[in-house]
């Protein structure tokens, strides 16, 4: 039974963010399991979801009866949180913020934006991030507003954990996308979210399971750190127990695939995910690497896949 391109959501990803994977999709499509297509394949596991670019990909092509996204950044979980459960009040709250920015010419626009982040961040310390409360909604429409109208579209925090963005000056900025919202929220249904990190995720997977695996990238060299999506780096030893974390999964049955920053753009020496990923097929393929601190570094670049099948 071929289940490939049934179209059962057409949804995207409703944050810009760091790491994103949207220039890669044909890349990884190339490589796909094949299970997935004879229907083998019925539940999907994300580790480290971020934007979700794949996630949302995969659930336009495929159907998942049930899929787990993990990711250790409180906000972005609550964002996904939000959208599953109070869809309406989140539109509600979004279309009110975005009418009051658009009314503003781009100075008072500007003042708008920092209002927005002052509140965002002064709510921080006294907002319960680990259970669902109506002031989420709220939170979640700042969220969705800032990352659409800050410099850059970067979600970044300083070490007390505020929002630190600047505004971006933007000519007509979408805020958000209403239809994208609905069917986001419409795959989110059959998704557990949670906040943690990965390895919480091993409990969501079987034999019948696709696991997707996109860490934060391993530095390129001493001066590119940019590593920090959360307060929390994720440093090589982390990188190393997630090659244990892979094992473990290897031996479930699943199918995984895993993507990295290649170490040999900088350094044709460097062996480090040769040796962690030994035992499984490692591909290194161009991509447009779309942050670096340093905007000289941008262009193409190789990108590590690795998967446990061929
Ligand atoms: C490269 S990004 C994922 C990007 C995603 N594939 C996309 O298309 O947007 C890595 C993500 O890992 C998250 N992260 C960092 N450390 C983590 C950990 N220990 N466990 C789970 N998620 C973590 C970050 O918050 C970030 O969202």
């Amino acid at each position: 039974m071929v289940k490939h391109l049934h179209f059962a959501s057409r949804s995207r990803p409703f944050l810009k963010w760091a790491g994103g994977k949207t220039q890669l999709l044909a890349q990884f499509s190339k490589r796909l399991p094949l299970e997935l297509n004879n229907g083998e394949i019925t539940h999907y596991v994300e580790p480290f979801v971020g934007g979700g670019a794949v996630f949302f990909y995969l659930n336009e092509r495929y159907h998942f009866s049930h899929c787990a996204i993990f990711d250790i950044n409180e906000e972005l979980i609550l964002s996904y949180r939000v959208i599953k459960k109070s869809i309406k009040k989140l539109i509600d709250a979004l279309e009110s913020l975005e009418s009051e920015y658009l009314l503003r010419d781009d100075e008072n626009r500007k003042l708008f934006y920092y209002d927005v982040r002052d509140k965002f961040n002064r709510k921080k310390p006294n907002l319960n991030h680990k259970k669902y409360n109506t002031a989420w909604i709220e939170r979640a429409a700042q969220t969705i507003f800032l990352n659409h109208t800050c410099y850059n579209g970067l979600f970044r925090v300083n070490m007390k954990g505020e929002f630190n963005v600047p505004f971006g000056r933007y000519k007509n900025p979408q805020i958000f996308n209403k239809d994208n919202l609905n069917d986001v929220a419409k795959v989110l249904k059959k998704t557990t979210i949670v906040q943690g990190d990965f390895a919480e995720s091993k409990k969501f997977v079987d034999h019948k399971t696709f696991v997707y695996i996109d860490p934060p990238y391993r530095p390129l060299n001493t001066t590119s750190s940019f590593t920090s999506y959360s307060r929390n780096g994720f440093s090589e030893e982390d990188q190393c127990r997630l090659a244990d974390f892979f094992k473990d999964l290897d031996k479930t049955g699943a199918k995984i695939m895993l993507s990295n920053s290649d170490p040999r753009n900088e350094n044709p020496d460097d062996s480090f995910f040769d040796e962690l990923y030994s035992d499984f097929t490692i591909e290194h393929v161009p991509a447009t690497r779309s942050i670096n601190c340093n905007s000289l570094r941008r262009g193409k670049i190789n990108e590590l896949i690795i998967t446990n099948y061929r």
